[in-house]
């Protein structure tokens, strides 16, 4: 079966990755949105019997970049496509994977059933909450970035000295997973949001003092949990020269601006959204397209 890689709008430049990783070009198509807002999807490819792997992240804005998803999927349908895998390494609204006060949709599995209605699979990094995979109708493959970060940021550690943190409880188990591989103690953040998404700190669980961190998440969304973080260990007498390390860049808001004002070390994150290029983070971006290609290999099996 012949493969065929799509990118859509939300990180070209992961798709150009993934495709080179896999030594071939990108399917031409074009995206384009009508004055009325709707999206305008067609693809320029024979895609009769292929197995298509479409890349794009549901990352802001998540409605357009999920419809521009679905409709990419249902040309390549349409098309002859035989298999088509939906390349998702950031999902949109995995956070919203319960009901909080009990008045909430699930946000997460109508997302969930809206991909189940035209791709065949799924391929995400680190979802949010692992448990999300079971939303969908169709197989997940969950990769996790936790082992690409920890290497790339193993030169910059002195152990001994440095500690993990976990800027909340939710981080709990990322930050176990990064202990195992780096071989380094754990501190844990007790974070509390309130209603208005606005976030504080109750207490550091832990010994920061005198020590450099690397705090952990799986996000920055808007940075007001790694903030509070970053303010709660210098709280505790850390040492300056803070490392961040976290698998999706959204920086939401004035996550960046909010960040740029302390004093970070060093922000290590993936390329699972597109990294702005003019930041003035010291952002170190760990790229996925390896990765990817490499799980797109795995499921292609003997044909690639
Ligand atoms: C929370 O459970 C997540 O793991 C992240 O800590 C959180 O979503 C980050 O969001 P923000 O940057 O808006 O605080």
């Amino acid at each position: 079966m012949k493969l065929t890689v799509f990118s859509g709008r939300a990180n070209p430049p992961l798709a150009e990755s993934v495709a080179s990783s896999l030594g071939l070009r990108l399917g031409q198509r074009i995206i384009e949105t009508f004055p009325d807002d709707e999206l305008y999807v067609r693809i320029d490819e024979d895609v009769k019997g292929h197995n298509v792997y479409l890349i794009q992240p549901t990352n802001p804005p998540v409605a357009d970049h999920l419809l521009e998803l679905l409709l990419l999927s249902d040309a390549c349908r349409r098309a002859g496509a035989e298999r088509i895998t939906a390349v998702t390494p950031y999902f949109g609204y995995a956070r919203q994977e319960r009901r909080v006060k009990g008045s909430e949709p699930v946000a997460a599995r109508l997302m969930a059933d809206l991909m189940g209605t035209r791709v065949d699979r799924v391929i995400a990094v680190d979802l949010h909450n692992p448990a999300v995979e079971g939303f969908f109708s169709v197989p997940v493959e969950n990769l996790s970035a936790v082992p690409l970060l920890a290497g790339a940021i193993r030169p910059h550690l002195i152990q001994g000295q440095t500690v993990l943190v976990a800027p909340d409880l939710g981080a709990v188990k990322l930050v176990q997973r990064y202990a195992d591989i780096l071989n380094l103690p754990v501190a844990y953040i007790h974070k509390v949001r309130g209603g208005t998404g606005d976030v504080s700190v109750r207490s550091v669980i832990g010994d920061v003092k005198g020590r450099r961190v690397l705090i952990v998440d799986d996000m920055i969304s808007t940075g007001c949990t790694m903030v509070s973080a970053i303010e709660a260990v210098m709280a505790e007498g850390c040492e300056p020269g803070i490392l961040v390390a976290a698998v999706h860049a959204l920086m939401a808001g004035d996550a960046a601006e909010s960040l740029a004002r302390l004093p970070l070390d060093r922000i290590l994150v993936t390329d699972s959204l597109r990294i702005d290029a003019g930041t003035t983070l010291p952002l170190e971006v760990a790229g996925l397209g390896p990765m990817l290609a490499d799980a797109i290999k795995r499921l292609h099996g003997k044909d690639f």
